[in-house]
């Protein structure tokens, strides 16, 4: 398949996906429904790898990067493509609100906190391609993830109750606990088009 950062695949998948989240945060369904079905939406959307545009699949020598796909027009949620170069790692940080983070190249590592001073480490998973963790106040919002392999890039796909890259969050000083605000926005300037078909003669 040609690749390049002018390449635009089939992006049915993402749609289907969008539609999905849009069918689920729409409806009275308590934090662990949502997180129950929004995972089985995220994982067919990374059950396979051919629909990422590549200008949302870069890698940045510095560090992470995060690309927008998808915000809804209510701010119910968003769909962001985050991309490790090898070995890099977020500092620790909350979300304030729920999320879904699914492997679609690659691995990555999340290790959980709970606040104290030094913060303290709970919990450390590793995540292979396929693999969704979920993150929310409720059930852990605390956590540090980092590329699992140190010789290539990793990507995973994040799904958030809110428009994510305007939330004003925390990240967490590993030796003191202090905490200091922080709103991540996002890498990119331009947006998949998720409705793009590729057209086909019958
Ligand atoms: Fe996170």
């Amino acid at each position: 398949m040609k690749r390049g950062t002018n390449f635009h695949p089939d992006t049915t998948p993402l749609a289907r996906c969008i539609a999905r989240i849009a069918d689920i945060v729409g409806q009275e369904l308590d934090e662990a429904e949502i997180l129950e079905m929004g995972k089985k939406a995220l994982q067919d959307l990374i059950a396979r790898d051919d629909w990422l545009p590549e200008f949302c699949a870069v890698p940045d020598p510095n560090m992470y990067r995060q690309y927008l796909l998808y915000c809804d027009p209510l701010e119910r949620f968003s769909i962001v493509s985050f991309v490790w170069g090898p070995s890099q790692r977020t500092p620790i940080h909350d979300h304030s609100t729920w999320g879904l983070v699914g492997v679609l190249r690659g691995a990555e590592i999340s290790e959980r906190y709970v606040v104290g001073s030094p913060m303290k480490s709970v919990q450390t998973e590793r995540f292979e391609v396929g693999a969704v963790d979920a993150v929310s106040p409720t059930v852990g919002d605390i956590h540090l993830v980092r590329n699992a392999l140190n010789d290539q890039s990793s990507i995973s796909i994040h799904i958030y109750g809110g428009n994510i890259g305007v939330i004003e969050r925390r990240v967490f000083d590993p030796d003191t606990g202090h905490s200091k605000k922080f709103v991540s926005g996002y890498s990119n300037d331009r947006l998949p088009n998720p409705w793009r078909t590729v057209a086909k003669l019958t």
